[in-house]
């Protein structure tokens, strides 16, 4: 997960090897994240293949099932996993996570709070973006959870990055050996208003703190508690639409569908039927997909007041 490591085993710089961990891309919405072991198969409506077929070939390659079916074996990205985790809990997605990255202002050696871990989709992205001197502590208070996430981090290669821990984060706050040290704090909770007393001790001067909630209600008594301690208190809905893209055959009365991005204007059309040629043209075309993912949730971002 790690490509700019040369030193390391998870640099994608390299052929794959025996034990990697590889996604296993059919299409955008069909993905498997698979360990790669000699002698094991893979099988899917394509056909049988050999893992033994993909050590060697480079991350990216395309290879091919006994029935001449295909597949590309792609490296796994904090962004690919976030697609292919088991989901435990309700997880961020890539829209939350990069604007959560970013606006937390991480970069490697950063010391980074958060809670709680849940299915480790935001994890695994805080620990790239810290690597490869930093750290990620992650707090959850449901064991089971916390041993979960602690094996996918030994599975897609993290684990050093991040220390998994048990605690009630709302109740006993982040531990005071943090106290001052960290540059950013991440709360996934349902109540973040009852950890912020012990965010603010946590935070190094200037450090900022995020808070995710699906509902505007638990945004503003968040936002209450933050005036105390914090400035620069700003709330984002981070609203995404994706686009299909595909080639389609142009039908010159069709007319009820609208007009998608791309679609050629009317007369341009019929002047292109007009030169005779049987074959329809066809025309890439752009429509927002039908089940783009509308809100996820709110983030409130605050900077600890300096004294
Ligand atoms: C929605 S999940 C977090 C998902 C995570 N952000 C992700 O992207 O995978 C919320 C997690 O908070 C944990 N949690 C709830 N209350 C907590 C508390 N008081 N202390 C610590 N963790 C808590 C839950 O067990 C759950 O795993």
């Amino acid at each position: 997960m790690l490509p700019f490591d040369q030193s390391k085993r998870n640099c994608f710089q390299r052929c794959i090897c025996d034990g990697d961990l590889v996604i296993v891309y059919e299409r955008h919405d069909n993905m498997k994240a698979i360990k790669v072991t000699n002698g094991s198969e893979f099988q899917n409506r394509f056909g049988v293949f050999k893992h033994s077929d993909w050590i060697g070939k480079s991350f990216g390659c395309k290879v091919l099932s006994n029935k001449g079916g295909f597949v590309y074996l792609l490296a796994p990205t904090p962004e690919l996993w976030t697609l292919v985790l088991s989901h435990r809990t309700q997880i961020l997605y890539i829209a939350d996570i990069s604007f959560v990255v970013t606006y937390l202002e991480i970069v490697p050696g950063c010391l980074v709070l958060e809670s709680g871990t849940g299915s480790g989709s935001l994890t695994t992205s805080l620990a790239r973006a810290v690597a490869p001197s930093g750290h990620v502590h992650t707090f959850d208070f449901h064991e089971q959870r916390a041993a979960l996430a602690r094996d996918d981090f030994e599975k897609n290669g993290m684990s050093s990055l991040i220390t998994v821990s048990v605690r009630d984060i709302q109740g006993e706050g982040f531990p005071e050996e943090f106290c001052g040290a960290a540059d950013s704090v991440f709360l996934d909770l349902p109540q973040p208003w009852l950890a912020l007393p012990s965010v603010a001790r946590m935070l190094k001067q200037d450090g900022i703190v995020c808070s995710f909630s699906p509902c505007i209600e638990q945004v503003q008594r968040s936002c209450e508690t933050l005036r105390s301690n914090f400035t620069d208190i700003r709330t984002f809905e981070i609203l995404l639409r994706t686009y299909e893209i595909r080639e389609e055959r142009l039908r010159v009365d069709d007319d009820s569908k609208g007009s998608p991005v791309g679609s050629l204007p009317r007369k341009r059309r019929q002047s292109e039927e007009n030169y005779g040629s049987t074959e329809k043209p066809s025309s890439i075309m752009a429509r927002p997909c039908r089940e783009t993912k509308g809100h996820t949730g709110y983030l409130t971002f605050a900077r600890l007041e300096c004294n």
